[in-house]
């Protein structure tokens, strides 16, 4: 990504490059294949057409959380694909619209279950998300499986809902779990399988399909962990006879995805400088959600942290310190603490990379400042400027619209 620091591209910009995407599609597919797992991908992370029909020879269909998400998947897919739609909050008056886009739908309580079932017939099939009660996350806000979690239902009152209900086991014909968040092993999502097949192994056995979610980072799980992997799945497939459905997320955009910035500003004494860029925390809004995240930004000594050979030659005094800041109002538009071998100019371009998931569908236009440009690099390394906004853009934000310039 070089062509990125001379390449003629206005900044701020969000960069897109085929050839990661392609990197990460080929690792998980062939996870999903030698697993004999069903690969989806889930939407929410990346929601842009240009990277989705990249996707589409790699995965057999999209999850979506939202009528416009289903939408979307189905104007891609055409007829050939899944669309499977999962949310804690469906409206009755979207269930025509769930009807016409979508093969697979899950309900997520017990209400739910009750309320929609009966609206539900015809072809589309209907699972219910469960909690396990197995937490795998430490922040509960990130965690799906909180004992406050409202995202499925707890085993026990599963079964206390089927008591009641037990006409309506019939209508479900799967099951669907998401567990974990930024996960990096698979020690939790066995230990949860195994719960789930221990805890309700009579209700998998009446069922045909389980969807074990995401929330993983593929890119960095080794072969021990692949073992588990195998293991979770292989007991849901032999000991309960279910289809698998896996449905990543941010593990497959995420490395194709950059923020190219330009350094506005550099400001404050000399040991502590703040170097102001035109992004803003607008732009990567899980910087200020997330505390602990620092995003990466290439030519920074942080980068290489984790190379215990650079680190032990590092010497603090070798490197220009700075803090990168955002170009918003809020004093906490702040991206982290950099370090850098050369000092920053302004006008300086900076790169920050593994920014292709969770960036483009949570950017806003706050204090008004623009959206980046979205630009794409193909496999030839063609970049294309794929998209800019405008005033238009910010004043559709802001729900009004100019005709022939006025208001
Ligand atoms: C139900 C469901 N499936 C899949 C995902 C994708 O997770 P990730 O992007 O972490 O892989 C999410 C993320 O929140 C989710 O809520």
């Amino acid at each position: 990504m070089e062509q990125l620091y001379t390449a003629q591209l206005e900044t701020p910009a969000y960069v897109f490059a085929e050839e990661p995407l392609l990197e990460s599609l080929d690792r998980v597919k062939s996870i999903a294949s030698d697993n004999r797992c069903h690969f989806l991908y889930s939407m929410k992370s990346l929601e842009y057409p240009t990277v989705l029909k990249k996707m589409l020879n790699h995965v057999e269909g999209f999850a979506a959380s939202s009528v416009f998400e289903a939408r979307l998947a189905r104007e891609l897919l055409g007829s050939s694909g899944t669309v499977h739609y999962t949310t804690p909050g469906i409206r009755s008056r979207d269930i025509p619209e769930i009807l016409e886009l979508c093969d697979y739908v899950t309900l997520n309580s017990g209400n739910h279950w009750r309320r929609l079932t009966p609206h539900l017939q015809g072809h589309i099939k209907i699972g219910l998300r469960i909690n396990p009660g197995i937490s795998l996350v430490g922040d509960e806000r990130y965690d799906p499986c909180s004992s406050s979690s409202r995202l499925g239902m707890h085993i026990p009152e599963f079964r206390a809902h089927l008591r009641k209900n037990i006409q309506l086991l019939p209508h479900i014909s799967g099951i669907h779990m998401h567990t974990n968040c930024e996960g990096r092993d698979f020690g939790g999502l066995l230990k949860t399988v195994e719960k789930v097949s221990r805890d309700m192994g009579d209700i998998l056995n009446d069922m045909e399909w389980f969807n074990i979610g995401g929330g993983y980072f593929f890119e960095y799980i080794n072969d021990e962990e692949m073992e588990h992997f195998r293991s979770a799945v292989d007991l849901l497939q032999r000991r309960h006879n279910l289809t698998v459905f896996m449905e990543p997320g941010g593990t497959i955009v995420r490395s194709s995805g950059y923020i190219v910035a330009s350094v506005l500003d550099i400001v404050g004494p000399v040991r502590s400088k703040v170097a102001v860029l035109d992004t803003t925390i607008n732009h990567m809004p899980e910087v200020y959600e997330y505390e602990e995240y620092t995003p990466d930004v290439i030519g920074n000594y942080g980068e290489d942290e984790y190379d215990e050979e650079y680190a032990a030659d590092y010497d603090d005094d070798d490197y220009y310190h700075y803090t990168l800041a955002g170009a918003s109002c809020l004093a906490g538009d702040q991206f982290g603490e950099y370090a850098f071998e050369e000092p920053l100019k302004i006008g300086q371009r900076l790169i920050f990379r593994n920014m292709g998931a969770y960036t483009m569908v949570k950017s806003h236009m706050f204090n008004g400042i623009n959206l980046p440009n979205v630009y794409f690099v193909d496999k030839s390394g063609e970049l294309r400027l794929e998209r800019n906004y405008t005033y238009d853009d910010f004043l559709n934000r802001c729900s009004a619209h100019s005709t022939n310039g006025s208001l």
